[in-house]
C-alpha cells in the first residue's frame, strides 16, 4: 500500500470513539517513530496545525517544539489565543515569534497580488528555517497535511493550472533535512474536526472558518499600510463578533472584510471625513471552486455598518459584495 493513500476499507471518523481509537493509534505510531528525540512543527493556529499540535503534546509531549510566527497579517486575537492554548492550558514548548515589521517593510509598495502571495510564503520559510538552526538536536518536521492536501499536489503533478498559487509556500532550505511526521494525512477535513475535538481543544478553533495562508495580506488591497491593515483587522473582528451573535459563524462558510485602496468623501462630526469602503464578503461553497452568497439579515448588516463606521478609525463606509464564484473569487486577490 502506498502511505500516501487512504485505504479504501478506512471508516469514516465521525464519532468521538473512532476519534479516539484513530488518536491512540496515532500516538502509538509517532512514540515509535520519533523515540526520544525531538519534533518541530509550525502552529499558525489554524485547524489543521493546531490538531497535530495537540496530538503530538499527547505523544510526546516536551519533545515537540512548536513555532508561531505572527506575520502580522493574522486576525485579531489569533496569536494570544495560541499561547492561551497552547503555551499555557497544553503547557505545550512554544516559540513565539513576532515578525510584524519584517513583513511589513518586506511587503512596503508591493501591490501585484502574487508577488505578495511570494513574499508571506518566502518570507515564512525563512524566519521558520533560522528558528530551527538555532535549535539543537531536532530530527523531525510535524506536518498538518491533510488528505485533500495530497489530492491537490497530485493534480499539480499533472500539470492542472490554479487561478491563485494557494500552495507556493516551497520547502525547507536543503540544509535543514528532517524526516517528516503527519500523522492527519489520511483525514479529510471533517475527519480532523472530530479529531480535534476528541483531543479537547476548543469548538471555536475546530471549527473556525477556513483563513488563507497570506492572511489579512489578500484582503488589505494593493500596497499594504499598517493603518489600513489596522482599520481591516479591527473591522474584521467586528464582522466577526456580530456573525457569532447572529449565529451565522455556523450557517456561513466564509465570511470577512477586505479594505480597497480607495478613499471616497463622507461626512462625520459636521466635517468632511475622507475613508475607506470596508467590504463584507460572505459566501457558502462546499469545495471552494464555485460559491454562492449569504443572504444576511438586513439588521445585521446595519448593525455592522453602525459598529463598524463608529468604531473603526479612516473607515466611512461599508458595503455588501453580492458577486457568486464565478465570475468573483472568493478572496478579493
Ligand atoms: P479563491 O479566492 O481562489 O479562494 O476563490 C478559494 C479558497 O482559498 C482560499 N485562498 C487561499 N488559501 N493561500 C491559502 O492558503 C492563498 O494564497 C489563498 N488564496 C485564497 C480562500 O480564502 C478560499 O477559502
Amino acid at each position: 500500500m502506498c502511505e500516501n493513500k487512504r485505504p479504501e476499507d478506512m471508516k469514516r471518523i465521525n464519532t468521538p470513539e473512532l476519534a479516539k481509537a484513530f488518536i491512540d493509534e496515532q500516538v502509538e505510531r509517532v512514540r515509535q517513530q520519533v523515540g526520544g528525540k525531538k519534533v518541530l512543527l509550525a502552529l499558525s493556529g489554524g485547524v489543521d496545525s493546531s490538531v497535530v499540535a495537540a496530538l503530538l503534546i499527547k505523544a510526546i509531549g516536551k519533545q515537540l517544539v512548536c513555532v508561531h510566527v505572527n506575520h502580522g497579517l493574522i486576525r485579531k486575537g489569533e496569536s494570544e489565543q495560541v499561547i492561551d492554548i497552547f503555551g499555557r492550558t497544553l503547557d505545550a514548548n512554544l516559540i513565539y515569534i513576532d515578525a510584524t515589521d519584517r513583513y511589513l517593510n518586506l511587503l512596503a509598495g508591493v501591490s501585484d497580488p502574487e508577488s505578495k502571495r511570494k513574499i508571506i510564503g518566502k518570507e515564512f520559510i525563512e524566519i521558520f528555517a533560522e528558528e530551527a538552526r538555532k535549535l539543537e538536536g531536532i530530527e523531525f518536521l510535524a506536518q498538518g497535511t491533510i488528505y485533500p492536501d495530497i489530492l491537490e499536489s497530485v493534480k499539480a503533478a499533472e500539470g492542472k493550472k490554479a487561478v491563485k498559487s494557494h500552495h507556493n509556500v516551497g520547502g525547507l532550505p536543503e540544509d535543514l533535512k528532517f524526516e517528516l511526521v503527519e500523522p492527519i494525512k489520511l483525514l479529510f477535513k471533517d475527519e480532523v474536526r472530530v479529531v480535534g475535538e476528541a483531543l479537547g481543544l476548543p469548538h471555536a478553533m475546530v471549527y473556525r472558518q477556513p483563513f488563507p495562508g497570506p492572511g489579512l495580506g489578500v484582503r488589505c488591497l494593493g500596497a499594504i499600510t499598517r493603518d489600513r491593515l489596522n482599520a481591516l483587522r479591527e473591522a474584521d473582528a467586528i464582522l466577526r463578533e456580530e456573525f457569532d451573535i447572529a449565529g451565522l459563524n455556523e450557517k456561513v462558510w466564509q465570511y470577512f472584510v477586505v479594505i480597497p485602496d480607495i478613499k471616497s468623501v463622507g461626512v462625520k462630526d459636521d466635517s468632511r471625513y475622507e475613508g475607506w469602503p470596508a467590504i463584507i464578503r460572505a459566501v457558502n461553497t462546499t469545495d471552494a471552486m464555485s460559491a454562492t452568497v449569504e443572504e444576511i439579515p438586513y439588521a445585521v448588516l446595519h448593525k455592522i455598518t453602525a459598529r463598524i463606521t463608529s468604531e473603526v478609525e479612516g473607515i466611512n463606509r461599508v458595503l455588501y459584495d453580492l458577486t457568486p464564484k464565478p465570475t468573483g473569487t472568493i478572496e478579493w486577490e
